[in-house]
């Protein structure tokens, strides 16, 4: 049976208090909205309609990449009138997901398992028990059947002890969805249109309601505000630790650690507290990474040790690699093996061959430096005229002394030798010294200036 998933983000989240809509509120670094679709993608649905209201152009916009269909709710009448909307462009066959995009950690095992249930019985919905149901939707059963679900503010006392809940989470044949939707009213305390209505009219035609509880309760909490969201953010980072400390990482404090991304492991890799990955990130076997690192879109290869405070973004790690303390490779950074970056070295779209070395105060930008070669402390590459980019080459075994400028163009070939100080203008040859200085001038027995006294 073909699967439909229906997500429902009109809602304006006047409780946020931002000017981004509710759905664009990042959880672990991606919109609410894109984890529910990433979701929703792993589940190969035939389809993807996304209900938007508020703010809706810079939703759509956001995904315009993805392949959603996108449905306008105008009015915010209420979940059933949401619904209702899709249909025009409903499938009359098949079964659909109604997710909510405020819900973003539901895991595609839950919806997996209900989709099973649901695909039996044609209606089926995804229960919590709380300990404080306040507020949310109550599951009424008779004798264990579901026969209700009754609005926080429509219920009565007897009705408000319930704490099964509804979680907002459904999956209901397309067929029946055609033909309830349009009967739905609005007399209620709220004056809205509830989707939850749906489930009188199952049990009128005869059928019967199918539940499922998620493994984990995270998954379905939803985000009103900024203290919701602060408080998902934690359990979801907590549910990413533990899955890495069960593939083996040694992470030093789980609650110390932010993924905002994904991240490939081998064995034994070990990270420091606060610690901060983004994007699509690897670590090879025993890696290791010191407290503080901000590490985004990079691959770092077996045996690497990063020192704390080094931040990288979009570089590629060879093997056994020294990095920092307090390095930053930035876009375009390739380290092969045994490469050290030490203290205050900054690395531009560079490329260092293996077991070169730039240990101190550092700024490789635009270049191209081979093996073996060691960069001397305070040692720029002028890449910048002011209009353009140049490039420095750098051979095998150079030695480049410190606090040297290197104006690019320019080349410095294999085995040469760079003396301290030097601002190099000019191309050097394989094996040559090359050194710029002015002549050193001495005064003897010379006397500084004395302070007038008044
Ligand atoms: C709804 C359920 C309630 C359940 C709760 C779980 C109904 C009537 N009630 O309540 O049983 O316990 O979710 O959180 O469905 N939305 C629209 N358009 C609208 C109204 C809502 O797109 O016109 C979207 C919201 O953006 C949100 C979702 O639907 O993503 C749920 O709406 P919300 O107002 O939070 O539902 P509740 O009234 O809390
Ligand atoms: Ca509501």
């Amino acid at each position: 049976m073909s699967t439909t998933v229906i997500i429902l983000a009109a809602g304006k989240g006047t409780r946020m208090r931002s000017n981004l809509p509710k759905v664009l509120q990042p959880l672990a670094g991606c919109p609410l909205l894109g984890h529910v679709i990433e979701t929703a993608k792993k589940l190969h649905a035939k389809n993807i309609i996304t209900i938007f209201g508020h703010g809706g152009h810079l939703v759509q916009e956001r995904f315009n990449h993805e392949n959603i269909q996108w449905v306008e709710q105008t009015e915010q009448l209420g979940t059933g009138h949401a619904v209702k909307v899709t249909l025009p462009v409903l499938p009359q066959d098949g079964i659909s997901l109604i997710l909510s995009g405020d819900v973003p950690c539901v895991q595609q095992s839950t919806l997996q398992r209900l989709l099973d249930v649901s695909t039996e019985t044609g209606i089926g919905l995804v229960t919590l028990t709380l300990e404080d149901s306040t507020g949310y939707g109550r599951i009424v059963r008779k004798d264990g059947k579901i026969q209700a679900i009754v609005e926080h503010k429509d219920a009565s006392e007897q009705q408000r002890q319930i704490k099964e809940i509804n979680t907002g989470i459904y999956c209901v044949s397309n067929a029946k969805l055609h033909e309830w939707l349009p009967k739905l009213s609005n007399d209620n305390a709220q004056g809205e249109y509830y989707l939850t209505d749906i489930v009188a009219m199952a049990l009128a035609d005869g059928m019967e309601i199918a539940s499922i509880q998620p493994e984990l309760a995270f998954e379905v909490e939803g985000i009103n505000d900024r203290i919701q969201l602060a408080a998902l953010e934690r359990e979801f980072q907590a549910y990413q630790a533990k899955q890495l400390m069960q593939q083996g990482v040694h992470l030093i404090d789980p609650a110390r650690f932010d993924l905002r991304g994904q991240l490939s492991v081998g064995t034994d890799v070990r990270i420091d507290i606060n610690v901060i990955i983004e994007g699509n990130c690897s670590f090879g076997d025993h890696v290791e990474i010191g407290a503080g690192c901000i590490i985004k879109n990079t691959h770092i290869a077996a045996g690497t040790k990063v020192q704390p405070y080094s931040i990288f973004d979009n570089a590629i790690v060879g093997n056994n690699v020294q990095i920092g303390p307090f390095a930053r490779l930035r876009p375009g950074a390739k380290l092969a093996n045994e490469v050290h970056i030490g203290n205050f070295v900054e690395v531009k779209n560079t490329s260092i061959g293996q077991g070169s070395k730039a240990n101190h105060f550092a700024y490789l930008g635009d270049a191209e430096i081979g093996a073996e070669s060691n960069i001397g402390a305070g040692t720029i590459t002028c890449n910048y005229d002011g209009a353009n980019k140049h490039k420095t080459i750098i051979g095998d075994q150079a030695f480049i002394g410190t606090n040297n400028s290197l104006v690019a163009p320019v080349k410095i070939g294999h085995g040469a030798t760079t003396g301290a100080g030097s601002v190099i203008t000019h191309d050097v040859a394989d094996n040559c010294l090359a050194f710029e200085r002015a002549k050193q001038i001495s005064k003897e027995n010379y006397q500084r200036p004395q302070k007038v006294t008044k």
